[in-house]
Order: C-alpha cells, then sequence, then structure tokens
C-alpha cells in the first residue's frame, strides 16, 4: 500500500472515531485490511473501534487471530503496538475526565498484553478468570518485583494462571519462591460447570504450565484444602497471600483469618471475586462478599485498603 493511501485511512479512521461513528470506522478498518493485509496500524485500530462500540469478544478474536500468525519477535512488537493505541485513547479519555472509560482502556491493554504472554510462553489454559486483574497487580505489586526472599502464599491455583503471572512478573529474583495450595477438585460451583474427566485433568495442566516458566524450583505445589494446609504453614512469612480458593463466604473468611498470622506486617492480602454470586441452585446468600467483608470489619484498625473492586487488596499494617 502506498503512504499516500495509509495515511489516508489513518486520516479517515481519526477522524470517524472523532466524531463517535465507530462503524464507519470499523467498515474503513476492514476494508483497509482487505485492500492490505500486511498494514498492522489497520487491525489495532480496528480492535480500537470494536471496544468503544462495546464489541468486545469481536475485538478480543481480532487480536487473537493476529497473535496466531505471529513468531514471538513480532508478539512483541504486534502488542506494544496495539498498547499503545489503547493506552492512547485511555489518555485522550483521562484529559475529558472521562475515567471510567479510561479504566476500561487500560483494563484492554492488559488483557492484550496477557494474551501474547500466554503466547510467548507456551502455556495451555482453558479458563481466565485472571488477566482482567493483571493491571491492577502490576499497580499493587509492582514494589515486590525483583526484590530478593520474597515469598507468595496462593490458594486456589486451577491451571496456575495467577501464579505463571507471578512468576514471570513479580518473583524474578532466583531467591523468591511461591506456595500454591490447591484441592484440585474445583469450588462448589465449578461442578456445575465442568465434567468429572475435566475436573481431573486440572493439575496436570497447573504442572505443565509451571514447567513452562523455567523456575518450578520456585514453587511448592500442595494439594489439600486450604482450612486444612494452613494450619501447619510458618507465621509471619509471606508478602502476600492471594485468596482465590472456595468463594463461600465463610471458607473466605476461614483463609484470612488463618493467613493473617502468616503475612509478614506491610504483606498484602489480596481477595478475589469480591462480586462473586453463588446461582440460587448452589448456596445462595453465601456470597465471598460475606466473609470478605466480616474480616475488613473486624481487622480494619490493622489494615489499611488499597484497592475495592472485583478484587479487595489489603495491606497488614500491624500484627
Ligand atoms: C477460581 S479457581 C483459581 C483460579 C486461579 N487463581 C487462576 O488464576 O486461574 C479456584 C480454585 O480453588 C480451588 N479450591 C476450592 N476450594 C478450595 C479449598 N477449600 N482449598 C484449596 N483449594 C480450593 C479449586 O480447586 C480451584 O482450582
Amino acid at each position: 500500500m502506498s503512504n499516500n493511501l495509509e495515511e489516508r485511512y489513518s486520516l479517515n479512521g481519526a477522524k470517524y472515531l472523532a466524531q463517535q461513528k465507530y462503524s464507519e470506522a470499523i467498515a474503513l478498518y476492514k476494508q483497509g485490511i482487505e485492500t492490505d493485509p500486511t498494514l498492522m496500524s489497520n487491525y489495532w485500530h480496528l480492535c480500537l473501534a470494536l471496544l468503544l462500540q462495546e464489541q468486545e469478544s469481536e475485538a478480543m478474536a481480532t487480536w487473537l487471530s493476529i497473535l496466531e500468525k505471529a513468531d514471538i519477535e513480532k508478539v512483541n512488537i504486534w502488542t506494544l503496538d496495539l498498547v499503545k493505541v489503547l493506552i492512547a485513547e485511555a489518555i485522550r479519555c483521562e484529559a475529558v475526565s472521562d475515567f471510567e472509560s479510561a479504566r476500561k482502556m487500560y483494563g484492554y491493554a492488559g488483557i492484550a498484553r496477557s494474551e501474547a504472554w500466554k503466547k510467548v510462553k507456551g502455556y495451555k489454559f482453558t479458563d481466565d478468570w485472571f488477566s482482567k486483574n493483571a493491571p491492577i497487580w502490576e499497580q499493587y505489586l509492582i514494589h515486590l518485583a525483583s526484590k530478593p526472599e520474597i515469598n507468595i502464599l496462593e490458594i486456589g491455583s486451577w491451571e496456575g494462571m495467577s501464579s505463571c503471572w507471578l512468576l514471570d512478573n513479580i518473583l524474578t529474583h532466583e531467591s523468591s519462591r511461591i506456595t500454591c495450595i490447591d484441592t484440585f477438585e474445583g469450588s462448589i460451583e465449578h461442578k456445575l460447570e465442568y465434567n468429572d474427566s475435566y475436573i481431573k485433568s486440572v493439575q496436570e495442566r497447573f504442572d505443565f504450565n509451571i514447567s513452562q516458566t523455567g523456575v518450578s524450583n520456585k514453587v511448592t505445589k500442595i494439594v489439600g484444602s486450604s482450612q486444612d494446609v494452613m494450619r501447619s504453614l510458618p507465621l509471619i512469612n509471606y508478602d502476600m497471600l492471594y485468596i482465590d480458593g472456595s468463594h463461600l463466604a465463610s471458607d473466605a473468611l476461614t483463609d484470612a483469618v488463618l493467613g493473617w498470622g502468616l503475612v509478614k506486617v506491610g504483606g498484602l492480602i489480596v481477595f478475589d471475586d469480591y462480586d462473586f454470586k453463588f446461582p440460587n441452585s448452589v448456596d445462595a446468600g453465601q456470597d465471598t462478599k460475606i466473609g470478605i467483608d466480616a474480616f475488613l470489619k473486624a481487622f480494619c484498625k490493622k489494615v489499611n485498603i488499597l484497592h475495592q473492586g472485583h478484587q479487595v487488596i489489603v495491606e497488614k499494617t500491624s500484627c
């Protein structure tokens, strides 16, 4: 494609986006891709236009189809290009005080990076409950990254997506470690969704993914119920406790109380699924939030709440 044509797509597309004519922008970028599939900027702007039109799954499908074709070098370059476009939009939204849209765009950039990360490392994940948390973790866990002797305790690992992310991004010093506790039997709600043979295969995928990190020596896997296992773990030992096991209010509360003595002062406790709701057929009224709120109320003088959204992140400020 000549530079003139490239410029035309870019200018006309930007005009449509500025006028919030997202369908026109989508049609234009698709036409650009048809005319010259090697001009990558049309893909990034197509993703942006689809996101602005709230067609998240189509945007994701576009990004995944590109990743599928890319070698590792291209994955890294293209991820940077897409992320630049999304962050520029986030900054534009912030400039007009549209903080909700900006937050969404930063989240999409995090998901784009996360998909690229999975591809580069060759992980095998069949579920993704984690990617949406990555931008929040980048923000609140950055002070732990690459430090020596950081210890993390994770309750609920499933296929290991959060564990692998922590190993790749935070626990990068050779002396840092993670302990992963999981029954590998799935939670109550998983039993409705998945059959027995699928649930049995989860631990195998956890082991595979951990081996893909190249640092499986940093991982202690403990198969069992967190409510039993945590009683025998060392006190005041962990810089972060991640609670993502059973979502029952009573279990989330028990995990937090048992974990309290294990976490160092200054350490973090991260609760997942603050907004999780059990379906009516299973434990209705026992939602995770009830347990987390009970903990927050009892420990309010000893914690500093850093973040409260889908996850709750607190810092332990005293014993
Ligand atoms: C939502 S998944 C964890 C997701 C994982 N953190 C990730 O990033 O993909 C919840 C996990 O908690 C485990 N689990 C449920 N109840 C548990 C318990 N009482 N003790 C230990 N693990 C438990 C389940 O087997 C399941 O693997």
